[in-house]
């Protein structure tokens, strides 16, 4: 027994199969849930292979070369760096972006707010359209193929984030559809003509309160962008100055669609009923359930 479970320690790594389970035991022992198919994910992306070739051929050889790439990638993950850095894409609304550690994930729940505010009848034929802290692009980019006639413009304080949003528009064809522009929340729309002709505002901005950061999974708190998160000590700092910044670039009876954190919805009306420039409210609900979007109309 003892030496079939020496030959079984000497083969981990040497075949496929081997290095497969070498890659599940180590993402299991760093607390990871899917195992299996993250361990597949990274082996397909490290050695350019298919999860139907890792079955078929299991006992194929690897090469050392191979299996220390790959090791190199199954650390990473059992260092609970988040898969989609380390494959460096993430599927949002149907298409792929490039993703990296200068951008937030692209979350499922924010399709949510693509989808609605694809979904209002914006009446202009080339209807304006601003998304605030645009990340990966991944706003921008859906809606600018959801609405072929609209001009998109983007802004986000951070560099880094820019160059991969201008990645994306270029991945999915709309980069002459979309500004990117660097600089904090509405600054550096302005000088360019656009105050009171914006049909939709929309932003996913960071709303997670300050204090409650550290008790989020590794992979968020430890590798995604603290300035994709925070939203200063309850959440809702940003939003306070979208609500309150968005009106002079917005057309009248243009909206402001508000991706907001679970438990701020009603909070976030307060906020814009207490501002007075826009009309009565809607909230919508994710998949989930959860109270997810603010769709604010100026008055
Ligand atoms: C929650 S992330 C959203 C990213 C992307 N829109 C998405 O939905 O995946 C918020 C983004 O806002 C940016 N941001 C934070 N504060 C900002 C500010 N004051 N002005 C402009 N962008 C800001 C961050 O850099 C980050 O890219």
């Amino acid at each position: 027994m003892a030496l079939v479970a020496r030959q079984i320690e000497s083969d981990r790594g040497t075949t496929l199969e081997g290095l497969l389970r070498t890659g599940e035991a180590l993402l299991s022992d760093a607390g990871i849930q899917n195992v299996r198919h993250e361990a597949v994910w990274i082996m397909e992306a490290a050695l350019a292979t298919t999860r139907l070739a890792l079955q078929l051929d299991g006992q194929r050889a690897v090469q050392p070369e191979d299996r220390a790439r790959t090791m190199t990638l199954f650390a990473r993950r059992a260092a609970r760096e988040p898969l989609q850095y380390i494959l460096g894409t993430q599927d949002f609304c149907g298409l792929e972006f490039a993703v990296g550690p200068e951008v937030l994930i692209p979350r499922p729940e924010t399709e949510r707010l693509v989808e609605a505010f694809a979904r209002q009848r914006l009446s202009a034929p080339a209807p304006i359209v601003v998304d605030i802290g645009t990340g990966s692009g991944c706003i921008a980019v859906a809606l600018a193929r959801l609405l072929p006639g609209a001009v998109l413009f983007a802004t986000d304080r951070s560099a880094g984030a820019l160059r991969i949003a201008r990645q994306n528009a270029a991945r999915h064809g709309v980069e002459g559809r979309v500004t990117f522009v660097a600089g904090d929340l509405f600054e550096p729309l302005r000088g360019l003509g656009l105050e009171g002709q914006v049909a939709g505002v929309v932003s996913n901005p960071p709303y997670i309160p300050e204090g409650e950061l550290a008790g989020l999974q590794p992979e968020v708190q430890s590798f995604e962008p603290r300035m994709a998160l925070v939203g200063g000590t309850d959440g809702l700092a940003i939003v306070r100055r979208l609500v309150a910044e968005a009106p002079e670039f917005l057309a009248p009876s243009g909206t402001l669609m508000l991706e907001v954190g679970q438990g701020q919805a009603e909070d976030v009306v307060r906020i814009a009923a207490a501002q007075g420039n826009y009309g009565p409210a809607h909230i919508l609900r994710d998949a989930a359930g959860i109270e997810r979007v603010v769709c604010l109309q100026r008055r």
